[in-house]
């Protein structure tokens, strides 16, 4: 049995990059599933509260990240899907995991170094000014996401892969000192390493305000699409369908027919107003129906209650046999 798990952190409504970038890839894969895989999708919401100092936010986000993995098509029958917050072993766990891992370890974190500069180049006098003890724990607590349920493969992007290797040190460290004792997990790059640019041609990032959130009204969606940025080609002037973020967009959605048709239609001049009515119904049509199923869970939020309890159940099934191992090795009870 291949254990899969990968954490979905909880930062509201994503955007069409987050969608082709790493959701839909998730959800294909864990839909193919066979018999000797599992898959652990959860969302990390104890992580955001490094961050969050808003308890409406802090569950309106979860709720939002939930309800669009449930509207875009996760088959919760083939991925556990459930919330960290509802798993007390994690932390329990992670208190374990804290008393092994030497403090070098985590001020060699990324995250936490970056955050460090940043003081510096301001010119703070404390470099930790602003970071609370969660912040700097945070790689701790998500090894125990990830060790608790005898995790192989964790599928993540790039900037997350020191926090697998810090979790497999972990994980290394223990099994050498109480004998075989936790499943050193790999790290997988996920989605589809496909870059999705934003509305100015950067990369799609909510950081850098150039996304389209997936769910917004039709209206709010065409508008956003309107404001792609094009060059001052006019009217039947012919254009390149190669530096055309229009184009680019509508590549992600479009068959290979779709895609020559529109090509021709750039040669022959179509106007970038027509070009970007084409790409918003592309795009609309894929996500009318999963609108929809958003809009109905975010109403009907004891929908995503229910989904997400029954996730914690199976997860703690796994979870509670797994720290009941680790406490036998650890602490002899
Ligand atoms: N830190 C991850 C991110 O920022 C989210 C996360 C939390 C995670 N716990 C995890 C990912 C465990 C994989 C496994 O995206």
């Amino acid at each position: 049995m291949k254990t899969y798990l990968t954490g979905i952190q909880a930062t509201g409504m994503p955007h069409l990059g987050n969608l082709l970038g790493a959701i839909k890839p998730a959800i294909d894969f864990a839909n193919s599933k066979n018999d000797s895989q599992r898959f652990l999708y959860f969302i990390a919401d104890y992580h955001a509260l490094t961050s969050v100092r808003d308890p409406q936010k802090f569950s309106d986000d979860t709720y939002q990240v939930a309800a669009t993995w449930m509207a875009l098509g996760l088959n919760t029958e083939n991925a556990i899907f459930y919330k960290q917050s509802d798993i007390p072993e994690i932390f329990e766990l992670a208190w374990i995991l804290s008393c092994h891992t030497p403090k070098g370890d985590l001020n060699r974190a990324h995250s936490y170094k970056a955050k460090r500069q940043a003081n510096e180049e301001n010119g703070k006098n404390d470099l930790d000014h602003g970071v609370n003890a969660g912040l700097f724990n945070y790689p701790v607590l998500m090894a125990s996401d990830i060790l608790l349920f005898d995790t192989n493969i964790v599928p993540v992007g790039k900037d997350q892969v020191q926090h697998i290797e810090i979790a497999r040190s972990m994980a290394q460290r223990i099994n050498q000192y109480y004998g075989p004792t936790l499943v050193e997990p790999q790290e997988s790059l996920s989605g589809s390493g496909q870059y999705i640019p934003g509305l100015d041609g950067r990369k799609m990032s909510k950081s850098y305000g150039n996304d389209i959130p997936l769910f917004v009204p039709e209206k709010r969606l065409k508008k956003l699409i309107n404001k792609i940025k094009t060059d001052s080609r006019e009217p039947h002037e012919p254009k390149d369908v190669k530096d055309s973020l229009i184009f680019e967009l509508y590549s992600c959605f479009a068959n290979e027919d779709e895609k020559k048709s529109l090509a021709k239609r750039y040669e022959e001049g179509i106007s970038w107003g027509e070009a970007k009515a084409t790409l918003f119904e592309k795009v609309n049509d894929y996500l009318v129906e999963p609108r929809e199923k958003f809009n109905h869970l975010m109403e009907n939020r004891s929908l995503i209650d229910k989904e997400l309890k029954l996730g914690a159940q199976k997860a703690r099934e796994i979870s509670s046999e797994v720290l009941k191992r680790i406490k036998k090795n650890i602490l002899n009870f």
